[in-house]
This record gives structure tokens, sequence and C-alpha cells, in this order.
């Protein structure tokens, strides 16, 4: 469940009082917290919606890759998209099957393809292929290893940017994008992948961009790649096992999301059937649909400051400054998103309230979380939502500052925690900087 009113008003999440949390001094601001419990539920709800076929939810681990996230999803039968080495290793460490590991990205390190190789007794479940010089690099460390890789083309179907109707910045799938082997390019990724023995071609994939609202692209996307694999069967059938339409599926930011991560995979579905291939498993990438709204970013309200607003000189600009920046979520600086913020507490909430300009203590103006009404009086503590996608992973330290800190928590109880770190950049004494 994302962040919730009790009944007597306080937000919860996850059964736990975020105001508590917050005064606790053992966490304090800003820290993320998340429902473990919630993100469960999440994943076996997407599950149900391939309703017994074959299929795997490769969660996206860079939306958040904190262990009991990832293991909570593998406990709810999730596999896992990595993205680099670091990824990979995370995702066998939290116990997830190396058959059900994708590795995708555009500019795969030899060790990184190494390790991908080596994993389990074959190998991950795939390669996911991004360009076509990209296949003699994964045959040639296959060959050292002394095995045979499975691989995905990941295609491009090279939609047109305006078609994908999402931001510029999230969207992969078009024709002005380093992502993947342009459709068109296919017969030559073939001719190639033909010629290494090393290569067991398992599936055909796509990703065309995160954060949509609307089934459209992606059901066209996925009806694509379901032809094409049509269309290779009699020549290729031998290894190939699966399609993969990729991650995207969009979450309500507070301007609505009238589909479900489920509506996806059921449109998908409904294409693959019409198709006849109902043999071949369906693979999912999602990401911030898993855990975006089961998390939010805590922070505390520093200070308050009102500064003549334009011309008009009676109005004034309120500016709300509170402990959390752009170094602990990038979002806002980084794609103008917009992260609805409220007051932990109960009575702030139901005082008289007024725009608020909320911003970070960053020294950059794009540390800038956009116009909220908040109470009149600044209340002490407030909760940035639907932030547990894509937050901490691009947190940083920026201008200095710690990590933010984690808090799991499940049916009411915290589970686990990760403390705030680098706090020492506040400690002057020069001897807790060993060299
Ligand atoms: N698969 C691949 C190959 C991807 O590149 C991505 C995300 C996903 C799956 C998961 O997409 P999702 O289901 O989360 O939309 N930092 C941006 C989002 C970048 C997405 C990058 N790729 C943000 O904060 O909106």
């Amino acid at each position: 469940m994302a962040a919730l009113r009790s009944e007597t008003g306080q937000l919860e999440l996850g059964g736990k009082d975020l105001a508590s949390l917050a005064a606790d001094e053992t966490v304090g601001t800003p820290t993320y917290v998340y429902d473990l419990g919630a993100i469960a539920q999440g994943a076996r709800a997407l599950r149900e919606a391939f309703e017994g076929a074959p299929h795997l939810v490769a969660y996206a681990v860079k939306a958040n890759s904190a262990g009991p996230i990832v293991r909570a999803l593998r406990e709810a039968g999730c596999g896992a998209d990595v993205v680099s080495g670091g990824e990979l290793g995370l995702a066998l460490a939290c116990g997830v099957s190396p058959e059900e590991i994708l590795f995708s990205g555009v500019a795969k390190l030899d060790r990184e393809i190494d390790a991908a190789v080596a994993a389990g007794p074959l190998g991950i479940g795939a390669i996911q292929v991004e360009s076509i010089e990209e296949l003699p690099r994964v045959a040639a460390r296959a060959r050292v290893a002394g095995r045979r890789a499975r691989i995905s083309l990941r295609l491009n179907p090279a939609a047109s940017l305006e078609s994908l109707s999402t931001h510029s910045h999230i969207a992969t799938g078009h024709d002005d994008a380093k992502f993947g082997i342009p459709k068109d390019d296919l017969p030559a990724a073939l001719a190639v992948v033909a010629s290494f023995p090393e290569l067991a071609l398992t599936g055909l994939s796509s990703h065309i961009g995160s954060q949509f609202t609307s089934t459209n692209a992606y059901v066209d996307a996925a009806r694509t790649l379901f032809e094409l694999v049509a269309a290779l069967r009699p020549s290729h059938g031998k290894d190939l096992r699966f399609v993969d339409s990729g991650g995207g599926f969009g979450v309500d930011y507070g301007d609505g999301c009238p589909v479900a991560p489920s509506d996806f995979v059921r449109q998908v579905r409904a294409v693959q059937r019409s198709l006849r291939l109902d043999d071949l498993a369906l693979y999912v990438e999602p990401g911030r649909a898993l855990v975006a709204p089961h998390g939010v970013l805590l922070a505390s309200v520093i200070q308050h400051k009102l500064t003549p607003q334009g011309s008009i000189v009676a109005a004034r600009q309120r500016w709300l400054m509170i402990d959390a920046g752009m170094n602990d979520l990038l979002r806002p600086a980084l794609y103008q998103a917009r992260h609805r913020i409220v007051s932990v507490r109960a009575e702030a909430e139901a005082s008289q309230s007024v725009p608020w300009r909320v911003v970070g203590p960053v020294c950059e103006s794009s540390d800038d979380f956009g116009v909220h009404e908040l109470p009149l009086e600044p209340p002490r503590v407030v909760a940035v939502l639907d932030a547990g996608a894509y937050g901490y992973t691009m947190a940083s330290r920026y201008n200095g500052r710690p990590m933010p800190a984690e808090v799991f928590v499940r049916d009411g109880q915290v589970v686990a925690s990760r403390a705030r770190d680098g706090e020492s950049v506040w400690v002057a004494d020069r001897e807790a900087f060993p060299p």
C-alpha cells in the first residue's frame, strides 16, 4: 500500500507511523521508508495477470537495488533485469536464480560478460545483446569460458519519439536512441549469431521507455516482437523460448495513471494468443511500478523564507527549505518530475494551507521540488510520496552531503535499515580521514 492516513489522520506506510519514525533519533531525516509487504503483494498481483502461462517478471534492479527489496521480490517469484556487474552480483547474492536473470546494457564490460557467462551451471537466463558489434564479443568470452552463452537480441522498434509519449530522457525505443538493435538490422544480426556456435539465441526483447500511462506504444512494440518471432521460428525455432516486452509501466505521481501494470500484461498476452504463440514465455522487466508507490522520502523542514514575488510587492513567495535535496531525490531536477509532498502529521494537514515552494539545501537552482499546498504554519516533517523507485539508487553525496538513510517496514515492524552514511563529513578532526 502507498502511504496512507490512519484513522487519526497520521501518515503511515506499511502500518508504521511516519512521524514517530522521523522523530526516532536513531532514524531521523532524510530517510527513505519502504513497505516490503506491499512491494511483494504488487509483484504477486502482476504475476497473476499471466494466468499461469509461462512467464518471468524480471524486476529492473536499477529502480531500487536495496537487498531487502530484491529479496522480497525474489520471494514473490520475480527474477531480475540487471545492467551492470554490480547489479548482477547483487541479484545473485539476494538469491535470484541465474536462470531468472537478464543482463541488459549497451556497453557491457568483458569482465561483466564473463560473470554472466560463469553464473550457475549454464550462465544467466540471457545476455540481452544491444548491437551487432556486441555479438562477437559475447561469443569470444563464452569461448574462453568453454560455455555456450544464452542471448536475446534487444530490438529497437525505432518508433518516432513523439509516439512514445513520455519524457524524452526516459524514452528508449526510438530511432535516435543508443539502445537496441534497429529492427531492420535483425537479418544481419541473425547472420552473425548463426556464425558463432557459442551463442544460443533464446529470445527477442525490447524496452521502449519508462513511465507509460497508456498501453498503446508498449503493446505495439510487443506485437512487433511477436510477429518477428513468428517469422523466425521455422529457421531459428530450436532455442527460441521467450519474448521480453520490457518494463516501463507507469505509476500515478498525482496526475493519474489509468492503467495498472497488469493491464500491460493482459493486453500483450492477448496479442500473443491471437498470433498462436502461447508456448513462448512472456518476460517483462518492470522496475518503477513494483516499487515507486511503496516508498516515501521523509524530510524535516529546516526553515522558511519569504521573498517578494515578481513585481507584486505585496505578494510573498513562500519558500520551504527541507533537509532532503536533489542529491537525495534527483528526479525533479533531472526530469522536471513532480512528487506530491504532504505533512506527516494530521493536525498540520488540517490547518489552513497555502502554496509553498519546497526546495532543498543543495547549491543549485534546480534543487526544487515545486509548489505544494502545505499548512500556513510549516509542518516539522514532510513526506515526499512515490519515491520508492529511482530515488536512493540515483542519490549521491553531492555538496558533501551524506547518502540518505533507508528503513524497510513489513506489517508495522522495521525489519531492516541502512544508516545515513558519510556523517564523517561533519567531523572537523582530520584524524577522522585517514589517507
Ligand atoms: N528494462 C530496461 C532495459 C531498462 O532500461 C529499464 C529502465 C527498465 C527495464 C525498467 O523500466 P521501468 O519499469 O522502471 O520504467 N531514472 C528514470 C527512469 C530510467 C529508466 C531506465 N531504464 C526515472 O527516474 O524516471
